[in-house]
């Protein structure tokens, strides 16, 4: 397995739309594992391949809360084939925007279809942080970041502060 380097907003990579990915070969196997790796290293619960520069429809999971055991969970192609009409709010972070955090509401329970790590065709009934995890994670696919559903006002303000945090970084850098 390898880690991967996370690309971070504001980068137009992650505005784009990844590609179906079909069968999960040997390839979207090392894909998903290499992502798993570098999500575990981060820390973080969730990364899409779009996020490490990979334009597939290819996502990982884990929200088991930290000290118990590993639940990984390994996505490709995943659909919405379900939503509930009741929202619920999480405050949401996300790796590609380090340490800021802010309130997202969107359905609170979905039913998910996706190609696991065998390729087979799964149905997943999701609620709770796992729906708003997966729901966070499609939207990478897409080319959305949870800022995009937040005011402009405050999506500006997380994206300069980054910009800022980036220009400091690099300046320290080449100190
Ligand atoms: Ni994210």
């Amino acid at each position: 397995m390898a880690k991967l380097s996370i690309i971070t907003a504001p980068d137009p990579r992650l505005k784009l739309k990844a590609k179906p990915v079909g069968t999960v070969d040997t390839e979207i196997r090392q894909l998903m594992d290499d992502m798993l790796e570098t999500m575990y290293a981060a820390p973080g619960i969730g990364l899409a391949a779009p996020q490490v520069g990979v334009l597939k429809r290819v996502l990982v999971l884990d929200i088991a809360p930290s000290g118990e055991p590993r639940q990984p969970l390994r996505v490709a192609d995943p659909q919405i084939v379900w939503a509930a009409d009741e929202d619920a709010t999480y405050e949401e972070g996300c790796l590609s925007l380090p340490e800021h955090y802010a309130d997202v509401a969107r359905p609170a329970a979905v039913k998910v279809r996706f190609r696991d790590y065998d390729n087979a065709l799964i149905e997943l009934d999701a609620e709770g942080l796992l729906a708003t995890c997966l729901q966070h994670e499609m939207d990478h696919l897409e080319g959305v970041l949870f800022v995009d559903h937040i005011s402009a006002l405050k999506r500006n303000i997380i994206l300069r502060k980054l910009v800022k945090a980036r220009k400091l970084a690099a300046a320290d850098a080449d100190a």
